[in-house]
């Protein structure tokens, strides 16, 4: 993507739709002699109305981490492609989790789940898991060092896997009807969501080039924004409605789930929110005017609604 200037609504705008285009780009066609049915699944599911909050991540953490005058149009379109895997990794974490088997949701993005679309399971599972390969397939064409892409796909395959997403969702099934303690309940919010949103944060240094300095402010801004992304997602559920959500609303409650929300309150969850924007914004100090952007989205996945 080429660097947007004028402010963050028109940033995110342009990065939105900007992101919409490659993905629509990467995602295979609807062709009689292929899989018609399963690509226009996949398509479905990643071209819905998303807030492409993990692509923009992606993109502000190249800007921040670009050193001045050297970003180049192979490093844009590596941006692009390391934007596209984690909101495609994102959309088959999204496909699965409204499976009947884990939180049963006929509501996302504004329409029907995916498996309620196409009135099939096995077609949104099968969805979901081609989307994962491609996420990788997507990474290893970016046109960068072959070792910067090495760095991509660990980082992507660890914050997707067993000990990130896959893992904080088998927790998230594990403990519906418990109360868990504050410190399992982080962890498992730290996996299931914060593990990506990280990961996106990350995967922008590693592309632009961040120095040392640099990736260590990312990595404790990207630590307190993965863990307040789902805070938020928790308080959501139980404060807005379903239209504006896009998805149904007070599902937490009703399935037990144990949230932030029923473990802290609402008052402390919004206590523990300023907190991590505390540190996300003490995070960015060292980088400047160039943690800009990033600056800007701490504030709008904070105070987002929906
Ligand atoms: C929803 O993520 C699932 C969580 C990890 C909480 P988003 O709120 O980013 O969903 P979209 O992509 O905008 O639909
Ligand atoms: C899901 O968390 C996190 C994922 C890995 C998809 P939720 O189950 O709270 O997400 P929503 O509320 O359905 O979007
Ligand atoms: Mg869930
Ligand atoms: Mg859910
Ligand atoms: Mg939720």
């Amino acid at each position: 993507m080429s660097p947007v200037q004028g402010n963050f609504e028109q940033w995110l705008a342009v990065t939105v739709e900007h992101t919409a285009e490659v993905l629509d780009e990467l995602l295979p066609p609807i062709e009689a002699d292929g899989p018609a049915r399963l690509h226009e699944a996949m398509r479905y599911a990643v071209l819905g109305p998303g807030k492409r909050i993990r692509a923009a991540l992606v993109q502000a953490a190249g800007e921040a981490s670009q050193v001045p005058g050297a970003a180049n149009a192979a490093q844009g379109l590596a941006l692009d492609g390391a934007a596209a895997a984690v909101e495609l990794i994102h959309a088959y974490s999204l496909i699965h989790d409204d499976l009947p088997c884990m939180d049963d949701d006929d509501l996302r993005r504004g329409r029907p789940t995916v498996h309620r679309q196409f009135d099939n399971e096995a077609l949104a599972m099968l969805a979901g898991d081609a989307l994962q390969p491609l996420a990788f397939d997507c990474l290893v064409q970016m046109p960068i060092a072959p070792a910067l892409v090495v760095q991509a796909v660990q980082l992507l395959a660890r914050a997707a896997g067993s000990d990130g997403m896959v893992g904080g969702q088998a927790i998230d099934c594990a403990s519906v009807g418990q109360a868990l303690p504050i410190e399992r309940l982080q962890q498992m919010h730290r996996m299931k969501t914060g593990a990506l949103l990280e990961a996106s944060v990350l995967l922008g240094g590693v592309v632009a080039g961040a120095s040392s300095t640099v990736r260590t402010g990312l990595e404790s801004y990207a630590s307190a924004m993965g863990l307040a992304f789902q805070v938020v997602d928790d308080i959501l559920d139980v404060t807005a409605d379903s239209a504006t959500l896009g998805k149904t609303a007070g599902k937490d409650a009703a399935q037990g789930k144990p949230t932030y929300v029923s473990i802290l309150g609402l008052e402390g969850s919004r206590e523990l929110l300023l907190g991590l924007r505390e540190q996300a914004q003490a995070a960015l100090l060292p980088l400047g005017p160039s943690g800009g952007r990033l600056r800007e989205l701490a504030d709008y996945i904070i105070g987002r609604s929906h």
